[in-house]
């Protein structure tokens, strides 16, 4: 609730770019030097699906070093990010690369994929329940969404003075659904939200520090 009342006055498509430009230009290199592509991620994906001619939906894209790999794999590959930052540099990094781009939240991507890949951002969007609702009605039957979200982990890495505060939004957000700024994602939650109703659910592990969602459309 809070997130969407933001998003009425800050308006990505108007400029707003909640990204820092000092950490869109780190962030950027490090895409670009390794650190940023994991090989798991693909090598991991190819278990679901081939990339050739399908339909891929980057959401949360930032330096767009997937949606590279996507379109150099002949899919059909559509960017999708709330910074324009992040898009400017890639559309200068790779002046002829064919895709196509939208700059807005998380929630408000638009069209239906084949496949749906979602790297390190899923805690970005407005309201959980409600995104993933949009990501079943942005899939084609029996499409796939790929997801690599931040877990519990975070309470291992941050300084002990944000545990308190990053706790309570996390619990807020897992039994509550009250979500305040980006809270991350807990596997049960992942599995409440990702409800039978709509999907099969082909993976759901510990990836690195983060979870592996994986999850196919059904067909009706
Ligand atoms: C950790 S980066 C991940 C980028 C990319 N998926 C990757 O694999 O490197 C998080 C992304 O979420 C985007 N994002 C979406 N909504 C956001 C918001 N409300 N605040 C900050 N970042 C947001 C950022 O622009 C950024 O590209």
């Amino acid at each position: 609730m809070i997130n969407f009342l933001l998003s009425l006055i800050q308006n990505p498509q108007k400029g707003f770019d909640p990204v820092p430009a000092k950490h869109v230009d780190q962030y950027f290199e490090e895409a670009y030097n390794g650190k940023r592509f994991n090989e798991k991620i693909t090598t991991k994906l190819k278990e679901f699906t081939i990339f050739k001619g399908k339909k891929i939906l980057d959401l949360g894209a930032g330096p767009g070093q997937y949606t590279k790999y996507f379109v150099d794999q002949g899919a059909e590959t559509h960017y999708h990010d709330i910074s324009k930052g992040y898009l400017q540099l890639f559309k200068e990094k790779f002046p002829d690369l064919k895709f196509t781009s939208s700059l807005d939240y998380l929630d408000h991507f638009q069209g239906k994929y084949d496949l749906i890949f979602n790297n390190v951002c899923f805690n970005y969007c407005m309201d959980d329940s409600k995104f993933v609702k949009k990501v079943a009605q942005g899939l084609h039957p029996n499409g796939i969404y790929f997801g690599v979200l931040g877990n519990e982990n975070v309470f291992n890495k941050e300084l002990s003075r944000n545990v308190f505060l990053l706790k309570t939004q996390f619990l807020l957000n897992d039994i509550l659904g009250i979500k305040i700024g980006h809270p991350f994602t807990g596997r049960n939650r992942i599995k409440r939200l990702f409800t039978k109703k709509y999907f099969e659910i082909l993976a759901l592990e510990d990836f690195g520090v983060n979870t592996l969602v994986v999850v196919k459309k059904k067909e009706v």
